[in-house]
């Protein structure tokens, strides 16, 4: 069954836009990435999706609802988590209060979702009463994962967490990917560089170019080094 569907989306700053007519598909319980060089709008596009900027024209339907002027917010409580490039974890609280933040964006459900986030990514448990901005980058990542998990969301946007992380931990969030997909109740939409994630966790990719999507990749052609490079290198 399709959980998304964004259909023809025209979005973008102030003062131009960016996505040009976007359109992508997501089933269920799929892992689809988003590959594209830098500035072609792969943060613009998740953006859309979560709602932080509007479409100026297209449909976005998410779980067979249109939701193309939804706010964000309620984006979020009817079951789409994102997690922002450069995570924005709130560094002078705790993990236990970043977590905490992340059940007030999202669902109404009063019990959170913490045992299941703990067992995905236990160091967060170890630190649960030290400050966000005292983790690596790796766990402030994993701190922003959990935070976007801790509603049970039916949609996991998660835009490059591998950026600025140590490749123990890289290879951390592919294991992590895989067993939520396992799981069966969660869609992801990532957008990565880093070849080791995508080859191990996307099920197929879009490949965007200045705006637009400009092609569609199987898994065959990502596991291929040379031909994912020409999606990717600067
Ligand atoms: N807040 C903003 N105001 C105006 N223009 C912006 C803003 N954010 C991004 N842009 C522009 O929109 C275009 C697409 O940016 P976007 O962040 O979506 O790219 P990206 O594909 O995510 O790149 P990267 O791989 O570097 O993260 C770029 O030309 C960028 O300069
Ligand atoms: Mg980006």
């Amino acid at each position: 069954m399709t959980i998304l569907n964004i259909n023809n989306v025209v979005a973008g700053y102030k003062t131009a836009n960016v996505l040009q007519g976007v359109s992508i598909t997501l089933s269920e319980s799929e892992i689809v990435s988003v590959v594209g060089r830098n500035g072609v709008g792969k943060s613009t596009l998740v953006k859309t999706i979560i709602g932080l900027l509007p479409a100026r024209s297209g449909q976005i339907i998410f779980n067979e609802k249109d939701i193309t002027s939804t706010k964000a917010n309620n984006r979020a409580k009817s079951g789409i988590g994102y997690v922002p490039q450069g995570r924005g974890i709130f560094p002078d609280l705790t993990v236990q209060d970043n977590l905490r933040m992340g059940g007030l964006i999202g669902t109404k459900q009063k019990k959170l979702n913490f045992d299941s986030v703990f067992s995905y990514f236990p160091i967060l448990k170890e630190r649960l009463h030290q400050r966000g901005g005292t983790l690596s980058g790796g766990q402030q990542e994993m701190l922003a994962i959990a935070r976007a998990l801790i509603n049970k969301p039916k949609l996991l946007l998660l835009d490059e967490p591998s950026d600025g992380v140590q490749p123990s931990i890289v290879e951390e969030i592919g294991k992590f990917l895989l067993k939520l997909k396992d799981t069966g109740e969660i869609t992801v939409l990532l957008v990565e560089q880093n070849f080791d994630l995508l080859q191990t966790v996307s099920d197929r990719a879009y490949a965007m170019e200045k705006g637009t999507v400009s092609d569609t990749l199987t898994k065959e052609d990502l596991n291929n080094d040379e031909t994912l490079a020409a999606y990717i290198a600067v």
